[in-house]
């Protein structure tokens, strides 16, 4: 370092360093030499001996990562200045060729793409999994009946196919979201050097082609500072996490005395230190706690990223133990989402007795009413009567009176109003689209599927 005969501060060089946590960038970075080194010899700009000596170089380095005995050295600050300087010393002189045209700046942001796009593609595929279970196991379980809530309040029944369903719509749309990151991951930096561009006729088709980038950045100064997909991928990922929290939650409920609905596998759950009679669902507990975690790296970067001037500023190394944090925290929950979901047993009977409640039926007498010329804001006010007497009474809907239902609601025939509340009929009266009567659910599981083998 000609520039700078003195030493570095230790202090500084422990603030400065990267390394600890940018090699696991190694397969990136020597992927992105091997090209740029390709595309220096095809344009004359190192001989054709430097390249063979640099391949050959590149792929001893790739082995010593790959086998684990690759070292890291003291000066090495960065992943990038590691493999230099470990290709270097086993090839010699033509190893400080491989920098000609290109800056730290062009091959960090080159590496980070090619790593959300590895990201983006692997979260898309763990999602994947987690839908298929969910479409699984709502087939497997297409009629039974349990409560839907709002605001954790017993509302209307639907089947647990509907619910199960609900949640893989979202994975479907975090899907696309990924799929969205990696596409906007699909800008090559590589050739735009320090800021500016590079004097020498390089060509940067060559390298997008060989390094699977669908398009080359157009502004040097823009693809070197350009963390968007970053940033793209870490909201693809804190939403999705979000996702997998609401689900966490609910097994969480779910599998508690007073739900009862459903129990997750021993492989899921742990017992307790001092309660010889616990299952804890400590997974689902999990996902439900790790959701926050990811959204904290999404802001970081946007706390790093915001007011930054162009183009290349150091605060962007930064960037990586955000991603590389968020990318892993969510690979290992959808990893144990997708088979927790998939060994989910489910209890018909108990599901069915929170769904037979009575007062579930509140809308649909409210929606007899109407069909009978009553305006429904009326409708409405008279069965929450009804409600309010039934429960006043604790015999039910069905068990109100003549006199009571004369008052309440005249011209409701008590057979007709029990029926209605107990003669199971209001799942299947939901018979909107995207309702969850059987035949809808059916026409939702054949969309489901389909939207599962979609090329994400
Ligand atoms: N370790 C650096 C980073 O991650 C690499 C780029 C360094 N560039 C520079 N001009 N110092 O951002």
């Amino acid at each position: 370092m000609a520039r700078l005969p003195d030493p570095q501060d230790p202090l500084f060089r422990a603030l400065n360093s990267s390394v600890g946590f940018d090699f696991r960038l190694a397969p990136q970075d020597i992927r992105g030499s091997l090209a740029h080194a390709r595309m220096l010899a095809r344009q004359g700009i190192i001989g054709e001996e430097d390249l063979a000596a640099i391949e050959k170089g590149l792929t001893d380095v790739r082995e010593e990562v790959e086998w684990g005995s690759f070292e890291i050295r003291e000066g090495d600050e960065d992943v990038h200045m590691a493999i230099e300087r470990r290709l270097t010393e086993l090839i010699g002189a033509a190893g400080g060729k491989l920098h000609t045209a290109r800056s730290r700046n062009d091959q960090v942001a080159t590496d980070m793409a090619l790593y959300v796009r590895d990201g983006a593609a692997k979260a898309g595929r763990l999602v994947g999994d987690l839908m298929q279970a969910l479409i699984e196991q709502a087939e497997s379980h297409l009629d039974w009946a349990m409560p839907a809530y709002t605001h954790l309040q017993r509302a209307q029944p639907v089947y647990l196919s509907h619910h199960l369903l609900a949640h893989f719509w979202r994975l479907r749309r975090d899907r696309l979201r990924f799929a969205f990151a990696f596409e906007a991951a699909g800008e090559l930096p590589l050739g735009s050097g320090a800021v500016a561009g590079t004097t020498f006729d390089t060509d940067r088709d060559f390298l997008a082609e060989q390094l699977g980038f669908p398009r080359v950045g157009e502004n040097s100064l823009d693809a070197v500072s350009n963390r968007d997909h970053v940033l793209d991928l870490l909201s693809a990922a804190a939403t999705c996490a979000t996702h997998l929290s609401q689900l966490g939650t609910e097994l969480v409920l779910w599998s508690s005395d007073e739900f009862g609905f459903c129990e997750v596998a021993d492989a899921f759950a742990s017992g307790s230190s001092l309660l010889p009679q616990k299952k804890n669902p400590d997974a689902a507990e999990l996902l439900r706690a790790k959701a926050p975690r990811i959204v904290g790296r999404l802001t970081t970067l946007h706390g790093v990223l915001h007011a930054l001037p162009l183009a290349y500023n150091k605060d962007l190394q930064e960037d990586k133990e955000q991603l590389f944090d968020a990318v892993d925290t969510l690979e290992l929950c959808l990893s144990v989402a997708a088979p927790m979901i998939a060994g989910t047993s489910f209890d018909r009977a108990r599901m069915a007795a929170a769904a037979a409640d009575e007062l579930l039926a509140a809308t649909d007498v409210a929606d007899l009413l109407v069909r009978r010329g009553v305006p429904f804001r009326e409708a409405h006010g008279m069965v929450g009567g009804l409600v309010r007497e039934a429960l006043a009474s604790g015999r039910g809907l069905s068990g109100l009176s003549a006199q009571a239902l004369e008052r309440l609601a005249p011209g409701l025939e008590p057979e007709i109003l029990a029926e209605l509340v107990t003669g199971g009929g209001v799942l299947e009266s939901k018979v909107s689209a995207g309702g969850t009567s059987l035949a809808r659910v059916r026409e939702q599981l054949e969309r489901a599927r389909a939207a599962l083998e979609e090329r994400a």
